[in-house]
């Protein structure tokens, strides 16, 4: 049977992905949720058997159709080195591979996804090239081999990274003919510190609590999973058509206060010939509708 309006919300047991399913479910939209515990799929994302059985569940019911999917499962920079493979499994596969496997059901929904990113991606320095490179062409081990050498910093950087590739990877992806022309719309909202049970527990350990509070917060208060819920709702709804490859911060100020000037940025003139070769493809591809 086909089900209208149904929504897939990863992460949905904690933290913004239990406020977003709250959210949508006070809106009478369907929502199948998929988390470790507490959930209509139960799955461990950290492992390709646990994503290929969470894939398949959530085709089954959805009866092949999703107006929307949420991916926030993930986890932050924890110390600990089984951390780092946890991170890079859950943070960047636990989105890609489940992406994939359901492109048929969010184009039969013409859905709207939002991922969510983190502004790790701007405000952590040395993040390894390698690392980042590594994710996008599905290639853990060295990603992980890549942070190996940051010691006791691995999981933040094993964190940021899997975080920028997996913005790159919905930025790619948001306008390539196979997504975009399906009218599915892929976006990224990236949050600061949001006081959830992940930065609760990140709080909970002195040298954490340290790092986080000396973190620049321009606005001075950690923002709420509530805020974060109503931002992704709008980002689902049919106003965000027009919305296709974005990263949106929600951080409190953290990545203007650093890097006000990163972004945006003229485009180099050494990106000028792969600039122009994409000029010239869209020339042949693009057709307004
Ligand atoms: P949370 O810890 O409250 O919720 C994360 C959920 O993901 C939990 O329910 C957990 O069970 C689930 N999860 C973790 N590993 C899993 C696995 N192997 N398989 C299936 N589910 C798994 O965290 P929060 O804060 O709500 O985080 C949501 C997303 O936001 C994460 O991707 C996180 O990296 C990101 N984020 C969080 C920030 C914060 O300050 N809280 C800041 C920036 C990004």
């Amino acid at each position: 049977m086909i089900m209208a309006g149904t929504y897939v919300v990863t992460g949905s047991a904690s933290g913004m992905g239990r406020a977003i399913v709250t959210r949508l479910q006070s809106e009478g939209k369907r929502v199948i949720t998929v988390d470790l515990h507490d959930a209509d799929v139960v799955a461990d994302l950290s492992t390709v058997q646990g994503r290929t059985e969470a894939s398949r569940k959530v085709l089954v019911l959805s009866g092949g159709l999703l107006e929307g999917a949420v991916m926030a499962a993930g986890l932050g920079p924890r110390p600990g080195k089984e951390f780092v493979r946890l991170i890079a499994q859950v943070n960047y596969f636990g989105v890609v591979e489940l992406l994939n496997a359901w492109h048929d059901a969010l184009a039969a929904g013409k859905a709207k996804v939002v991922v969510i990113g983190s502004n790790s991606t701007t405000a952590t320095p040395l993040v390894p090239r390698t690392a980042v490179r590594a994710f996008l062409h599905g290639d853990a081990r060295t990603a992980i081999g890549a942070v190996r050498i940051f010691g006791k910093a691995a999981p933040s950087m094993i964190y940021a990274a899997s975080k920028i590739a997996v913005t790159r990877w919905v930025r790619r992806s948001a306008t390539a003919a196979r997504w975009v022309d399906e009218g599915i719309r892929m976006n990224v909202l990236a949050p600061g510190a949001i006081m959830t049970p992940l930065l609760e527990k990140q709080l909970s350990t002195p040298e954490e609590r340290r790092n986080i509070e000396a973190f620049p917060l321009p606005v001075r208060h950690y923002g709420t999973a509530e805020g974060i819920a109503a931002w992704v709702t709008m980002m689902l709804s049919h106003e965000a058509d027009f919305m296709c490859g974005s990263v949106v911060f929600v951080d409190g100020g953290s990545d203007a206060y650093l890097r006000p000037d990163a972004w945006p940025k003229q485009v180099p003139g050494i990106q000028l010939l792969g600039y122009m070769r994409k000029m010239k493809a869209w020339g042949e591809r693009g057709k307004l509708r």
